[in-house]
């Protein structure tokens, strides 16, 4: 949801920026935007479009400036064209600001600014809030810190921002309210960005603004303060963790595909010093230390949004059938908006790959304030939800750069299935002998993945050849298989842009089956689980309307096999497992039948990878 990158120092500053944007773009990539203070001088460059196309528009430039922002956006207020691309000047233009987020009262702060006699250029409320703080400064004669200060006192709504001010390359001003926003320490020179991806090789330091603070950077350093009332913040600096061959494509063509092929590792990253199949525990300090609270939950609540809602779904399926406690799982937009019951005795679960996606949070303050623990499943470390929660676990899967969730979902899946087995055998709903049965085939999980994509991703590339024009497609599953329908079908629409629904197999026959002819592709979740009968009927069903089925089958399935058009097997599992594997095939499809139809998989259009708008 829009990326802003920053570099003061004294390195050339428009290499470092160009390529902190190309970093970010996962973030947005409606536009693009540089602005390099030279010699105070702004020198601004903005386009519609991707990074790419602002380095064409650059080609050529010589530049000595060394300090300067960007910005890639993900549109919010206004088309994306080249005049709403930021970065976005005051009307002196002396100063200019890049932002990620929403101005919630812009229209009012437009009307005042108006009536004063400030213009505007473009749609955006990114304009409104850069000429605020001009307005700022010329009524009150402040320096660029105190008047964004003043201005942000005003504001209402979500933001990270950057500012500069011409006459004045020696220093730049970040802030952040909801929005995420990290600086970069170097040996005198500092770095800004909405993550840390665009800094990684040139320091491992970094401090994370938190919400209603913001920094003055100079080549003197750091200084962090209170919006609300200019208090002195002393930061935390933290040694970053990531690393470059993390954030790049390591050979593959798209980061989709690496993270489709990261799993056996990322998810052996999650379960790495949980799951203790040798000692027989499952080892989380999160459960573990709140276990009375978790054991004595009259309900657990999870609220997540998209693909990590899918994740949410088959927790569900888990932690009521193995551990006997009752879950609701709730989009966290309509959560946050329906006065829902919550007491102290609710366990609400947020899972969010990014931990920023904004309904999500705003649904977990909504269940602290009204006395619920709150327990985080997030990737992105020190993420907004990570830090609000009371306690947590991290998914590990390492960074998602792909738009579309892969590693992450799976990820996610483990977490809760440690969560379920191990509340499970503290409640006593489950025999030792379950127990450990269940985390030693856990902890086969990696391997068996490994082994389903060696030996399906050809026969996908080839079956995914059919289907590269058909219009829709339909996604069916029982059990704990319903959300992996769900979340196949997600992901197929988000990256082909072919229409697709996910289903429970057994509601077809109230409705969806009108849908099924020649024409209607029908992919259909069938390992040999408990339900496997009757999505045997479904199947028949489907065949008697002549719709072509894609069957997810378990190794060495015959009866399936013989009735449907492809049948591509996955290892053989218990069924609380089977969605994590199931999943790998419909990612594949989906990565296949995208890449046939030309679509940029990695950057699917109106996406983007963490929604930090409500
Ligand atoms: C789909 C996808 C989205 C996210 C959703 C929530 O592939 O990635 O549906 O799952 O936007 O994002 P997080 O998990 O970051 O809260």
């Amino acid at each position: 949801m829009c990326g802003i990158t920053g570099y003061i120092g004294n390195k050339l500053a428009y290499p470092i920026v160009i390529n902190g944007l190309r970093r970010l773009e996962y973030r947005g990539y409606d536009s693009a935007g540089i602005v390099l203070n030279e010699n105070k001088n702004f020198k601004l460059f903005k386009t519609k479009g991707k990074v790419s196309d602002l380095e064409e528009i650059c080609k050529g430039l010589k530049s000595d400036a060394t300090v300067g922002v960007g910005h890639t956006r993900w549109a919010t207020h206004g088309v994306p064209n080249d005049i709403n691309s930021h970065p976005h000047l005051s009307n002196n233009e002396k100063i200019v600001l890049v932002h990620n987020g929403i101005i919630e009262n812009y229209d009012t702060l437009k009307i005042m600014l108006t009536s004063k006699g400030y213009t505007f250029k473009s749609d955006t409320d990114t304009e409104v809030l850069v000429n605020l703080i001009q307005f700022m400064q010329d009524t009150q004669k402040i320096d660029l810190s105190t008047a964004v200060r003043l201005a942000l006192n005003e504001v209402i709504g979500a933001y990270a921002i950057a500012v500069m001010e011409v006459d004045h390359p020696e220093e730049i001003v970040v802030a952040r309210l909801s929005s995420p926003l990290a600086i970069g320490i170097g040996e005198n020179e500092y770095f800004i960005a909405s993550d840390a991806s665009p800094f990684i090789e040139f320091t491992k330091e970094a401090l994370y603004l938190e919400d209603g603070e913001m920094a003055n950077i100079s080549l003197k350093g750091v200084d962090v303060f209170k919006i609300k009332d200019n208090s002195k913040v002393n930061p935390i600096i933290q040694e970053l963790k990531l690393s470059l061959e993390e954030i790049e494509k390591g050979g593959y063509e798209h980061f989709m595909l690496k993270e489709i092929h990261e799993q056996p590792k990322s998810i052996m990253d999650t379960m790495r010093g949980r799951l203790l199949v040798e000692e027989g525990i499952i080892q989380m300090a999160g459960i573990w230390d709140y276990q009375e609270k978790f054991l004595n939950a009259e309900r657990i609540i999870i609220i997540s949004c998209g693909t990590s809602w899918h994740a949410g779904l088959v927790g569900e399926y888990l932690i009521e059938d193995l551990a006997r406690i009752p879950v609701e799982v709730e989009y966290a937009s309509e959560f946050r908006y329906r006065n829902p019951i919550i007491t102290d005795k609710d366990i609400v679960i947020a899972i969010s790959q990014s931990g920023e996606t904004a309904d999500s949070l705003a649904a977990l303050k909504l269940a602290k304030e009204k006395g619920a623990f709150i327990y985080g499943i997030c990737n992105v470390v020190d993420s907004s939800i990570a830090r609000l929660t009371d306690a947590g676990s991290y998914t590990h899967a390492g960074p998602e750069i792909g738009v579309a969730s892969t590693k992450a979902f799976t990820a996610q899946l483990a977490v809760l299935s440690m969560i379920a087995i191990k509340l499970a055998k503290h409640k006593g709903t489950i025999s030792k002998e379950k127990f450990n049965s269940l985390i030693t085939e856990l902890d086969s999980i990696p391997d068996k993945i490994e082994k389903l994509i060696k030996s399906t991703e050809e026969q996908i590339k080839k079956i995914s050849l059919q289907y590269e024009n058909v219009h829709n497609f339909l996604y069916l599953g029982r059990g704990y298989n319903y959300p992996i329908a769900l979340e196949g079908a997600l992901k197929l629409k988000e990256i082909s842009y072919i229409h697709a629904e996910g289903y429970p197999a057994a509601e077809m026959k109230h409705g969806p089956i009108a849908l099924i002819d020649e024409n209607m592709p029908v992919v259909v979740i069938a390992p040999r689980t408990e339900h496997y009968e009757k999505i045997v009927s479904n199947i028949q069903e489907i065949n008697s309307r002549k719709g072509k089925v894609i069957a997810i089958v378990t190794e060495g399935d015959i009866q399936v096999k013989n009735m449907v058009a492809e049948a591509i097997e996955i290892p053989d599992v218990s069924e609380c497992f089977s969605p994590i594997l199931a999943s790998i095939p419909l990612q594949l499809l989906a990565y296949y039948i995208a890449i046939l139809r030309g679509v940029n998989v990695d950057q699917p259009r109106n996406l983007a990878k963490s929604v930090t708008v409500e």
